[in-house]
């Protein structure tokens, strides 16, 4: 456990973004975390996942604290399920690999989603047709400000889409330090619902975790950008949900307007759809960016400073709400 000063933290978010943090300690056990979180106060503090969801716009006056703890534990198994406990630095893509490795089945559809397993709770990531909360059983966190360690149950995260307690009345108070799944060991639950999944799996007699996984790789390997290689923070925005009058009164103008169920009375409106129709798929202006290939990601193609991803994020935003007067709100973390 080393202070550094005016770390760059480049490498540490997946934007890529080149700004310094006046004060960086990655921690790998509980005690460093508690003993990091002592000496720093509450306000300074700037704890650091996987920074796959972030956008960083300036330098960062505060004490960066990188959790780094690792490690996997089977709580409990029988024949039919295993209950496992996942250290919150973990990344996410190589624990979901671990778990096809062992035939535990329930997280293969969130494949690839860049990041840790810590901030997957945060906002009940979600992709073809499963959410995390669908495997979640609890999690374990640190208070901020009493050091104490609380373990939040299912009902007490209040997951919704892309939402949970830690992002509402919780935010900053809590360090998630391992999160816990039950996961299937026979009698898997596929979920192939997603039309592009039921696609790759044509032809594949009686297929497996492995095989939605798959399928799911290739999906997002097509369609999004690999942060290794264009800095991106997945979806820049969520699809914004809207009420059936709302939509009934935009389809006057808009008939094509595309949408899916949501709760009751609601409708959900594809996003990228919307950036699509109004022309910013594929913009790029210096090295700031629409992806060429799905209009909901924002990218950074090299030297994008932050302000620049977040001038382009705002004049989506303006545009979308003139012709379509729908509001968008941002999927990804502005610091
Ligand atoms: N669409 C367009 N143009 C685009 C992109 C999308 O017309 O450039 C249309 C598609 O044709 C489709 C609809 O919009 O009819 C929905 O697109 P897609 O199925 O690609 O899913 P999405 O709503 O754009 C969401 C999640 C993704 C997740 C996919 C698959 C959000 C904000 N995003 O995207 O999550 O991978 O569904 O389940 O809910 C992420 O959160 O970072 C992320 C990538």
């Amino acid at each position: 456990m080393r202070l550094l000063r005016n770390k760059s933290l480049k490498e540490y978010n997946s934007f890529g973004i080149d700004v310094k943090a006046k004060n960086f300690i990655s921690i790998t056990s509980e005690n460093e975390l508690k003993q990091t979180i002592r000496k720093v106060y509450a306000s300074e503090l700037f704890i650091l996942g996987g920074g796959s969801n972030m956008l960083l716009t300036k330098d960062l006056d505060k004490t960066v604290v990188h959790v780094n703890l690792k490690g996997k534990e089977i709580l409990e198994e029988d024949d039919a399920s295993v209950l496992v406990c996942v250290k919150s630095g973990e990344n996410w893509h190589q624990f979901i690999l671990w778990c096809l490795e062992n035939n535990f089945g329930g997280l293969e559809n969130l494949s690839l989603i860049p990041g840790n397993v810590g901030s997957a709770p945060i906002q009940n990531i979600g992709a073809y047709g499963v959410e995390l909360k669908d495997s979640f059983v609890s999690c374990e966190a640190l208070n901020v400000q009493t050091l104490e360690t609380t373990v939040f149950s299912k009902e007490e995260c209040c997951f919704g889409y892309r939402n949970s307690v830690f992002k509402n009345e919780l935010k900053n108070r809590f360090v998630i330090t391992s999160v816990t799944f039950r996961l299937t060991k026979k009698e898997h639950q596929l979920h192939t619902g997603y039309g592009a999944i039921q696609s790759e799996l044509v032809g594949i007699e009686n297929p497996g975790i492995r095989d939605v996984s798959n399928a799911v790789i290739k999906i997002r390997q097509e369609k999004l950008p690999d942060p290794k290689e264009i800095g991106n923070s997945g979806s820049f925005f969520k699809n914004p949900i809207i009420s059936v009058e709302e939509f009934e009164a935009i389809k006057i103008k808009h008939s094509e307007l595309p949408s899916y169920p949501a709760n009751e009375g609601h409708v959900k409106i594809p996003a990228g759809w919307l950036i699509d129709q109004a022309g910013f798929k594929g913009y790029r202006k210096g090295d700031a960016g629409v992806h060429e290939k799905q209009a909901l990601v924002l990218v950074n193609y090299g030297n994008a400073s932050g302000a620049e991803i977040l001038d382009l994020a705002e004049k989506i935003r303006g545009k979308i709400n003139s012709e379509y007067g729908i509001s968008l709100e941002f999927e990804v973390n502005i610091f």
